[in-house]
């Protein structure tokens, strides 16, 4: 979702230029959201500029510097009004008293801008976030000192936010959080506030998170964290264990191509200290022997949502129940959940507003809550009861790759500690993932298929047992990033509807694994499309005879059921990707999307 920027430098010789700053945090939180951008400047008066589109056209109007400004920044994923200069972030009141930047969603918006329009106020833009200035300015009026002012409307707010603003006049930044991200960067040179470390880990890797219900008051040289009531909250600086460059693109086109490549060693870092094979015992960083009654509720959204899916398959084939829920059906599903549950929210970003829900709810009724998630300090690894990290390091294009494989093994290793004795077969199988990855990113034929099937009308992706979450990973992937129609069945299925979509246009990417009974009903599958004459790219460990069958083949090294699936999907990310490109899309940036999603 949106992405905010703030910063007060400690000293205007000394410390990095404020434009400099605002500009690095926009570029590095782009991913969040990219129908718009702006900035506000605060130097004795305001001013604000944006723009529609994104960052690198917000660039093009601003002045060379702003050295001794205080200053604030948006990168806009829209929610209320379509993307245009007019509802890009900030947003003032009427004498430009104020600038506010805003992520998340006011939720009773209309009521205060009808309140505030009886009162004679004009509105300029169509977002929901206007009313925050406008309520500031109310209080400045009615004699309120700036800080009270800001308190004061945030109070008056339901709904999720994370709001940064600056007064025209001031040398400070105010900000509050409520169910939307927010951390600080402190250093000698000054303090900076953003959704996400990137923004500014090029200038600082002290951190401080910020809790729901917090408030923050930003100057040259402090930062005071208070709560709902206006006492001062005691803070811990942790330090960040990642570089600029692990966030940077290392030479590669595309955030989503070097994610791709970095797979063997984001799962290297997953598994690295967990499995003792001697002990046969893994150690899942602090969580301790786990007790549930009733079947284990994981909760997840999209990408994630695939990982449970294979989740679900490892703990049941070990004969513990479980359940995938995507994490906005959850409510729906009048779930068994209770205070003896066991509910696993699986989310790389730990935002996402649909998984947090689903989570708190679990919390709110007394549940055990594990978080799976790749981000330290995130919103879920806080809020749960215990935390498995996927260790994948920085994920910044839009499409998930590299934690959906860490997602992977951690489902794995996860199944394995809860039914409370590893698999040595699994286990060792799993350690050789990352090699297996890397020969397939040296030898994968994928964009010369990608090249072949570029005008497909639409692509279909099939598989069965552990290849069916990938089949759905697939065409996830295939949708997000190419804008194409692409949709993922279990390959049993397809005769039972979707067959009818299948023409000689349309390639059937099938996932076929070894060459026991589901490789076999697999097969029998191809065949039935291989008659109506679509197009077949089997992805195979080659133990099978599915190449006489398919049109092309991706190989995969020889693996098991489980492992094989995590390596079919690296060569269905390099189709995608390079269909992508082949297209010319916005790879990192699909149109529409944004990489945390905190709004449900
Ligand atoms: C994946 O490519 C998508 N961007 C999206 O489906 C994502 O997986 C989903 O929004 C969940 O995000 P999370 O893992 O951060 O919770």
């Amino acid at each position: 979702m949106c992405g905010i920027i703030g910063y007060v430098g400690a000293n205007a010789l000394t410390s990095p230029d404020t434009l400099e700053v605002l500009l690095n945090g926009l570029n590095g939180l782009e991913y969040r959201g990219y129908d718009s951008a702006g900035v506000a400047l605060s130097n004795g008066s305001l001013e604000v500029y944006k723009h529609e589109g994104q960052v690198s056209n917000l660039e093009s109007m601003l002045p060379q510097s702003a050295p001794d400004s205080v200053g604030i920044g948006h990168t806009r994923w829209s929610t209320h009004g379509p993307p245009s200069d007019r509802n890009a972030h900030p947003h003032t009141d009427t004498h430009n008293r104020v600038a506010v930047v805003h992520n998340g969603i006011i939720e009773n918006y209309e009521e205060l801008k009808t309140t505030l329009q009886a009162q004679g106020v004009t509105f300029e833009s169509d977002t929901d976030t206007e009313v925050v200035p406008h309520l500031i300015a109310a209080e400045l009026e009615a004699g309120a000192d700036e800080e009270t002012a800001f308190r004061r409307a945030i109070d008056q707010l339901e709904g999720s936010y994370a709001i940064a603003a600056v007064f025209a006049d001031s040398e400070t930044i105010y900000a509050a959080r409520h169910e939307s991200p927010l951390v600080i960067g402190v250093s000698d040179e000054g303090n900076y506030l953003a959704s996400d470390v990137p923004a500014f880990i090029r200038f600082t890797d002290r951190v401080i998170y910020i809790d729901d219900g917090q408030f923050v008051t930003l100057d040259r040289d402090s930062v005071t964290v208070t709560d709902s009531e206006g006492h001062t909250v005691e803070t811990k600086t942790e330090t960040i264990s990642w570089s600029p460059e692990d966030a940077g693109k290392s030479g590669y086109d595309h955030y989503m191509l070097k994610e791709i490549h970095e797979q063997p060693a984001a799962l290297r870092g997953c598994l690295r200290g967990r499995v003792n094979e001697l002990e046969r015992s893994i150690t899942l960083d602090s969580i301790p022997p786990l007790e549930w009654e009733g079947p284990i509720m994981f909760v997840a959204c999209g990408t994630s949502y695939h990982a449970t899916l294979g989740g679900v398959q490892l703990l049941e084939e070990r004969g513990m129940h479980a359940v995938a829920y995507q994490a906005s059906e959850f409510e729906a599903a009048r779930r068994p959940v209770g205070e003896n549950s066991l509910v696993i929210a699986v989310t790389q970003s730990g935002e996402t507003a649909d998984t947090m829900r689903a989570m708190r709810e679990a919390n709110r009724v007394g549940a055990t809550t594990v978080a799976v998630t790749n981000v330290v300090g995130s919103s879920a690894s806080r809020e749960a009861d215990h935390v498995l990290y996927i260790r994948a390091g920085p994920e910044i294009g839009v499409a998930a790759t590299k934690t959906f494989a860490s997602q992977q093994a951690a489902m794995v290793l996860l199944a394995s500690a809860l039914h409370g004795e590893i698999d040595p077969e699994l286990v060792q199988a799993l350690r050789t993932v990352p090699d297996s990855i890397q020969t397939i990113l040296d030898t994968s034929d994928a964009k010369a298929v990608a090249e072949t099937y570029a005008d497909a009308d639409a692509y279909f992706f099939i598989g069965r047992g552990p290849q069916y979450p990938v089949a759905l990973e697939g065409a996830l992937k295939m949708k997000e990033i190419t804008y194409k129609h692409a949709e993922g069945f279990a390959a049993g299925e397809l005769k039972h509807g979707p067959l009818a979509l299948v023409t000689d246009n349309t390639p059937v990417f099938a996932t076929v694994i070894g060459d026991g009974p589901r490789a076999r009903k697999t097969i029998g599958n191809i065949k039935e499309v291989e008659a109506r004459s679509a197009p077949v790219v089997a992805i195979t460990d080659g133990r099978s005879d599915v190449a006489r069958y398919a049109d092309h083949v991706l190989e995969v090294p020889e693996a098991d059921d489980v492992t094989g699936s995590m390596l079919a999907n690296v060569q269905l990310q390099l189709v995608s990707y390079w269909v992508a490109h082949g297209l010319g899309r916005s790879i990192d940036k699909p149109r529409n999307l944004a990489k945390s999603v905190t709004v449900e």
